[in-house]
């Protein structure tokens, strides 16, 4: 070997990364009423959590809104890929709106699970992020039924009315791991606290931090692409540093990715959030391959095959439309 170092610049693409089937439904479900009924249609709430596919949807007439009460009567609006409580389908309904149910599948099973114990009177136990749109829509299926665990450390100060009677469900972008001390720890106050039905898990999150923690050691940086409310994709950071990266950034672009960061390094892993469009990992790859990173690796742990169909509501609207 000569005396100067011949290492070549590398990346490591972990895979699964980017969107689950979830969020790909719910923005094809934009895309789709949006060229079925023509703009604008309005969305509640970011439809999904990344800043570009919100600007994309809102450059070809999407009108995104927080609450019901800024759409005007009878027009089309579409319920975001994180679900919505009771309330927000009676508001809805109260003004006459044409909604379209973009909620993942999985959600939807999760406030199934919720409203089924309320009814069982059990106290519910929601292991999630209080004020993320999720555990919003999940609580308010049975207000007086959930209350909300936010982390392990909050397992103490639950209190329950029979502590036979307690069940826990948990928010979906949550990992399976995170879940589990939680769990774990709620399970030593509450020995009889109740598992929900196991194919309520979804393992998109799980699938994308055992990919990044699988190439992390190898690398002086690694890169997670996606917003700073995905909390799966802030996440992913802390895994990546967690399982040896010597660093590790989120960027929403790959305009946001600063030199100095590049200085020295040889290998570099890229990953993205549950919501991150394709497009913005290739924008990054692109530029590392300029900076020289042109040897790009995939590091594959797991294959993902799950789909969903398109929300009802479209599906017969796209029928009628021909
Ligand atoms: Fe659904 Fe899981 Fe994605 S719950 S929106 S498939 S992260």
């Amino acid at each position: 070997t000569s005396g100067t170092s011949t290492l070549t610049k590398r990346v490591l693409l972990a895979a699964p990364r980017g969107y689950c089937a979830g969020v790909d439904r719910a923005v094809v479900a934009v895309e789709k009423a949006l060229e079925t009924y023509g703009a604008p249609v309005y969305v509640r709430k970011e439809i999904v959590h990344n800043k570009y596919v919100v600007e994309t949807l809102s450059e070809r007439g999407a009108i995104f809104v927080n609450e019901t009460d800024e759409v005007p009567e009878g027009a089309r609006l579409v319920f975001s890929a994180h679900g919505v409580s009771p309330a927000v389908r009676e508001s809805a309904a109260a003004r006459s709106l044409d909604t379209i149910d973009a909620t993942c599948p999985l959600v939807t099973k999760v406030h199934k699970e919720a409203v089924r114990f309320a009814k069982d009177d059990y106290d519910i136990l929601l292991i999630g992020h209080t004020g993320h749109e999720e555990v919003e829509g999940t609580a308010g299926e049975a207000p007086d039924h959930v209350q909300v665990v936010n982390s392990p450390d909050e397992v103490d100060q639950v209190t329950v009315r029979d502590p036979d009677k307690v069940v826990w469900i948990s928010q979906t972008t949550l990992s399976v791991d995170e879940t589990m001390e939680t769990v774990r720890r709620l399970r030593e106050k509450f020995p009889s606290l109740q598992d929900p039905p196991s194919d309520d898990i979804c393992y998109a999150t799980q699938n994308r931090q055992v990919a990044v923690k699988k190439l992390s050691p190898d690398c002086d940086v690694v890169i997670v692409v996606g917003s700073a409310n995905s909390s799966n994709s802030v996440r992913l950071v802390e895994v990546a540093l967690q399982a040896g990266a010597r660093s590790a950034y989120r960027v929403d672009r790959s305009t946001e990715i600063d030199e100095a960061w590049l200085e020295g390094a040889t290998t570099i892993g890229v990953t993205s959030g549950a919501s991150v469009p394709e497009i913005l990992v290739r924008d990054v790859l692109t530029l590392l391959e300029r900076r020289g990173f042109d040897d790009v690796q995939e590091v594959r742990t797991a294959t993902e095959d799950l789909m969903f169909s398109l929300p009802r509501e479209l599906r017969a609207g796209l029928k009628a439309a021909g």
